[in-house]
């Protein structure tokens, strides 16, 4: 079994000195540092920012440095020092037969404002300051911070896990139900975009997660002014193993190869417009069955993003037993639940509703299976709500898991 030191914990100590600084400096309310404080803080900023090649802007006015794909801060992980990856990795896939459309929601030729992204070989990574750090001291727990496979409802008694959340998060998912034979070999969605009111330390989002134990793998969208320092809806993914965990490329871990789709990038553009325009993303998390890598691919194209390598794991890196979809909230203690979703409580119809649709799984051998049979966890039915349905359009039916609600913002 591998050893698991890994950088993620250097962040967290960091950020472990960081809080103590602060607090101890904030006694009056105030974040000053002191001069060898900021030295410190600009040490760890040049550990985690590597060199541009090419600096390029998206049409949202964000800023991102063309990383030289061996400098990525995905190998700085001790266990990925002897790699051999390189910037034309292609996985092998089983199952999504890739009939490449000329499907124009490709993400990556529709976010950069002018030159159309990073050159070969490089990788797009957003430069991290100084805020970003000290905003991360105040992200909440993940509230995959629980170990809980064993506590799934084994009495096959819906009413799902108990307790599972920690304090301040709510959800409205479905998940697999549980099965202890369960192998999956990916998992995904085609979800619709909102932009859901929230502030301050709160956060709102919808996520595909798949999970082994502690080991979790998330993709989603999310407004999260902590992470992001904005409001606007981005794309994320996290990454947890064992006690360690964080956003995006914050941590060493997942490998970037995309040289057009940062992973948190705006999705302003594509945000649903209640009973007017709607669009949707295709997001997947996919092992490769040569190798063992999880690939995240985006879009009707399967856009090839980047892989978490299997090294970095212990139980994940055969399958996964757990795949959950939906919405998720958090605000801190005190203050209000911020809406979910499209902000409504679902009635049932896609122009109006937050959605997950066409969830699939793959199995033990990579073959898509449609997920036509989900456990319903609802955390508070007064502030969200689930439904499980298929609907038609023209021709086509899909099932769709409808989610969402006000939380504690009282509907118009
Ligand atoms: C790919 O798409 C074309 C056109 O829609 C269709 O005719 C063909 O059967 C598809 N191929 C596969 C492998 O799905
Ligand atoms: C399911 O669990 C809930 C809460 O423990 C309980 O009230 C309910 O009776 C159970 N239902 C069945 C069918 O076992
Ligand atoms: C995997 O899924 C395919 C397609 O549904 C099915 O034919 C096959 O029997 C499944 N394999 C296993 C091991 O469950």
């Amino acid at each position: 079994m591998p050893i698991k030191i890994n950088k993620f914990m250097m962040h967290q100590k960091i950020l472990l000195i960081l809080y103590f600084l602060l607090s101890y400096d904030g006694v009056q309310g105030e974040r000053i540092l002191s001069k060898s404080k900021d030295a410190e803080l600009e040490r760890q900023l040049k550990l985690l920012n590597k060199p541009a090649i090419k600096i390029v802007q998206t049409k949202y006015g964000d800023i991102y440095d063309c990383v030289d794909f061996y400098k990525q801060h995905a190998f700085d992980h001790p266990l990925l020092k002897d790699h051999n990856f390189h910037p034309k990795m292609k996985p092998t896939l089983s199952s999504t037969k890739k009939n490449a459309s000329d499907s124009t929601s490709s993400w990556s030729s529709t976010i950069w404002s002018k030159d159309g992204g990073c050159p070969f070989g490089t990788v797009p990574v957003k430069r991290i300051t100084k805020d970003d750090i000290l905003r991360q001291i105040h992200l909440p727990p993940p509230p995959e911070d629980v170990t809980f496979d064993a506590q799934f409802d084994v009495s096959n008694n819906n009413s799902g896990p108990k307790e599972r959340y920690i304090s301040g998060y709510k959800v409205a998912i479905a998940r697999t139900p549980y099965d202890a034979n369960n192998k999956f070999k990916g998992a995904g969605m085609v979800t619709n975009f909102y932009n859901p009111e929230v502030s301050g330390r709160q956060h709102s989002a919808c996520r595909l997660k798949i999970q082994q134990g502690s080991e979790i793998l998330q993709v989603g969208w999310r407004v999260d002014p902590t992470l992001y320092g904005d409001t606007k809806t981005r794309l994320y993914i996290h990454t947890q193993v064992d006690k360690t965990n964080c956003f995006n490329t914050f941590c060493s871990g997942f490998v970037q190869v995309n040289t057009g789709i940062p992973l948190d990038m705006s999705l302003m553009d594509s945000v649903a417009h209640r009973g007017g325009t709607t669009f949707e993303g295709r997001m997947y998390i996919e092992q490769d069955l040569d190798s063992g890598n999880w690939w995240l691919l985006l879009s009707d194209n399967y856009e090839q993003v980047g892989f978490w390598p299997q090294e970095i794991f212990t139980g994940l890196a055969s399958f996964a037993t757990n795949v959950e979809w939906g919405g998720v909230v958090y605000s801190p203690p005190g203050v209000p639940k911020p809406p979910m979703g499209s902000s409504y409580f679902p009635i049932g119809d896609n122009l109006y509703d937050a959605f997950c649709r066409s969830i699939i799984v793959l199995n033990e051998t990579g073959m898509v299976n449609q997920v036509d049979k989900v456990t319903i966890h609802i955390d508070n039915p007064n502030m969200y709500q689930a439904i499980f349905e298929r609907l038609e359009s023209d021709k086509v039916s899909y099932l769709f898991l409808l989610y969402g609600g006000p939380g504690e913002k009282s509907q118009i």
